[in-house]
C-alpha cells in the first residue's frame, strides 16, 4: 500500500481532529503517503482540490481542536452508483488504494457498498457523538459530548433550584440514548427519557404530580431527542396541559454537543483508532471499524458495526429509579 486517503463524514464530533492526525503520522512513519480528501464523501466525488497531500507539519497543534479539518457532509450523490463510480474514477486518479474514513453508520455503509463495487479497501474509525456502533466500547466524541451536556445540565440546575422550576432538556440522539443516559446519570436528572424505553404518558403526568409537590423544590428531566415526536418541547406541552400549575421550561442543548475541545480521553481513543485504522490496512484488513473493547482494539466487520446494536447499560437504566426514591 502506497498512498492511503483519509476523510471526515457525517455528524462530526471532537477527536476527529485528533484521529486525522493519527493516521496521518501513522502513514508517514510507515512511509506511506496519505491523502486528505475534503467534504467526506461530496469531495470524493467531486474531486479536483479536494484532494490534498497531507504531510505531518499539516496535522500540527489541531489534536485539541473541535470540529474536522477536513470538513464533512452527509451525501446524497454517494447514494447512487454514478456518484460511487465518479468517487472510484477519482480515487483511482489520485492513486489511492487504501481508506481510512471516520464517521457513523451512514459512513461505514457507504463504505461497505464501496468496496464491494469496486475493491477499494476501507478500515473506519467511529466517530459519532451518539456512541451507537456496535464494536467499540465508546465511539470519539461521546466523552466530551456528555462532558458538555453535564456542564450545561449544571448550570440550569442553579436557576431551576432558585425558582423551583421544572426544566425539560434535550439532548442529542435520534435513535440512541447513549447521551441521555450519561449526561442523565452524571447531572443527577429526575427523569431520563430515552429512545429506547417507551414513555407511557399517564405514568408520566403521575410521577409529576407526586413528585413535584411531595418531595421536590424543583427538577430536571433529561430527554434525549428520538424519545417523543416533537421532543423536550412536546413533553413539556403534555404535563402542562394536564398539570397546568407547572412553571416548567424547555432548553435544546442541539448542537453545542458536537462542538469544542475534545476530552484528554477522547484524544486518546482517537489516536489509538487512527493509528490502529492505518495498521489494518497495512496488514491486508478491509471492510472493518477499529473500536476499542475492554481497552482493547478491535476489529469488527463493517455490518456488523452497522446492523448489530449496542444495548444501552442495563445497570444504568436501573440507577435512574434508584436514585429518585
Ligand atoms: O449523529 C450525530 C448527531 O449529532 C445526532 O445525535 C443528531 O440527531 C444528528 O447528528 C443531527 O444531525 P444534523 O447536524 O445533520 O442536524
Amino acid at each position: 500500500m502506497k498512498n492511503i486517503a483519509v476523510f471526515t463524514s457525517g455528524g462530526d464530533s471532537p477527536g476527529m481532529n485528533a484521529c486525522i492526525r493519527a493516521v496521518v503520522r501513522t502513514c508517514i512513519y510507515n512511509d506511506i503517503k496519505c491523502t486528505g480528501i475534503i467534504q467526506g464523501y461530496n469531495g470524493m466525488i467531486q474531486g479536483g482540490e479536494n484532494f490534498v497531500e497531507l504531510k505531518s507539519r499539516d496535522v500540527g497543534n489541531i489534536i485539541q481542536r473541535g470540529g474536522t479539518i477536513l470538513r464533512s457532509s452527509r451525501s446524497k450523490d454517494f447514494l447512487t452508483h454514478e456518484g460511487r463510480k465518479k468517487a472510484f474514477d477519482n480515487l483511482t486518479k489520485h492513486g489511492v488504494d487504501g481508506i481510512v474514513c471516520i464517521g457513523g453508520n451512514g459512513t461505514f455503509t457507504g463504505a461497505e457498498i464501496f468496496e464491494r463495487e469496486f475493491g477499494i479497501p476501507s478500515i473506519g474509525a467511529p466517530g459519532t457523538i451518539d456512541n451507537d456502533l456496535y464494536g467499540t466500547d465508546f465511539t470519539i466524541g461521546f466523552d466530551t459530548a456528555i462532558n458538555t451536556a453535564v456542564d450545561a445540565i449544571d448550570k440550569i440546575r442553579d436557576t431551576a433550584d432558585s425558582h423551583g422550576r421544572i426544566f425539560f432538556i434535550e439532548v442529542m440522539g435520534r435513535n440512541s440514548g447513549y447521551i441521555g443516559l450519561a449526561s442523565g446519570i452524571a447531572s443527577g436528572a429526575e427523569m431520563i427519557l430515552l429512545p429506547e424505553v417507551k414513555n407511557d404518558d399517564q405514568k408520566l403526568i403521575e410521577f409529576f404530580k407526586t413528585h413535584r409537590f411531595s418531595k421536590k423544590t424543583f427538577s430536571i428531566v433529561v430527554v434525549a431527542e428520538g424519545n417523543y415526536e416533537g421532543g423536550a418541547t412536546a413533553i413539556a406541552n403534555l404535563l402542562k396541559n394536564n398539570v397546568p400549575e407547572f412553571d416548567s421550561r424547555v432548553v435544546i442543548l442541539g448542537h453545542i454537543q458536537r462542538g469544542g475541545s475534545p476530552t484528554a480521553y477522547d484524544r486518546v481513543l482517537a489516536s489509538r483508532l487512527g493509528n490502529a485504522a492505518v495498521e489494518a490496512l497495512l496488514n491486508g484488513e478491509r471492510n472493518k471499524m477499529a473500536g476499542l473493547i475492554n481497552n482493547k482494539v478491535v476489529l469488527t466487520p463493517f455490518s456488523d458495526a452497522i446492523n448489530k446494536s449496542k444495548a444501552l447499560n442495563a445497570d444504568l437504566i436501573k440507577l435512574i429509579d434508584i436514585f429518585n426514591c
